[in-house]
């Protein structure tokens, strides 16, 4: 079950099916296979061929769309659906968040448990106002957060989120944004849980939700 990278250039249809293997990552220097083995356990490989499981999620400081600061701890005592994108993403961040919202729907009562964050890669176009807007198409619960260049590659290192700017044409606004497309399922105590994949419909998304959230 590979995690699927998005990329516009290369995926058209979010309903293709994801390739056999790992996919190659380079992020940072370093490249990574990201495997995922079994029920909700994420195998890292370096470029040096070490391996071992380690943590998902952590510490971070991001800005709401109200322009207010948020940190994780400000999540504590909520499941948090978390999922990285950017607004200006042509295909697999709409969709996603299309069926993020109908999950929460099909919740139900369980849907109060869960807050959907929407955390963009893209901080430089992404400023409060239009993730704001953005977020809002989507679901009222979502919430959307950017941050600075720092915090937002702070807070993608520790959820082993690659992205990566792709020049499209010459102007600083003509690029999109590479980047891997998972949601992470993370406890009321900010821990990992499971990661969800994005090609799943939000009946998929939500049922799975119900297993871990009583
Ligand atoms: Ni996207």
């Amino acid at each position: 079950m590979p995690i699927t990278t998005e990329s516009p250039k290369t995926s058209p249809s979010r309903r293709k099916p994801p390739s056999l293997g790992a996919l190659s990552l380079a992020a940072a220097g370093m490249a990574l296979a990201v495997l995922l083995i079994g029920s909700g356990t994420f195998l890292w490989l370096g470029e040096s061929g070490g391996g071992g499981s380690v943590s998902i999620g952590g510490p971070f400081t991001l800005t709401e769309g109200s322009g207010k600061q948020v940190t994780d701890r400000d999540f504590r005592g909520k499941y948090l659906l978390v999922y990285f994108g950017y607004t200006y993403c042509p295909d697999v961040c709409p969709t996603t968040l299309n069926e993020v919202a109908t999950a929460m729907d099909k919740l139900g009562p369980k849907a109060a448990r869960l807050q959907p964050l929407f955390i963009t890669v893209d901080p430089a176009r992404d400023t409060p106002d239009v993730v704001k807007a953005f977020t809002a198409a989507f679901s009222p619960k979502l919430i959307g957060l950017t941050g600075t260049q720092a915090e937002i590659a702070t807070v993608a290192r520790e959820y082993r989120v690659y992205y990566a700017i792709n020049r499209t044409d010459k102007g600083s606004n003509n690029y999109t944004v590479d980047h891997s497309s998972v949601l992470y399922l993370m406890g009321p105590d900010g821990k990992f849980i499971a990661p969800i994949r994005t090609d799943e419909t939000g009946t998929e998304i939500a049922a799975t939700i119900s297993k871990y959230v009583s």
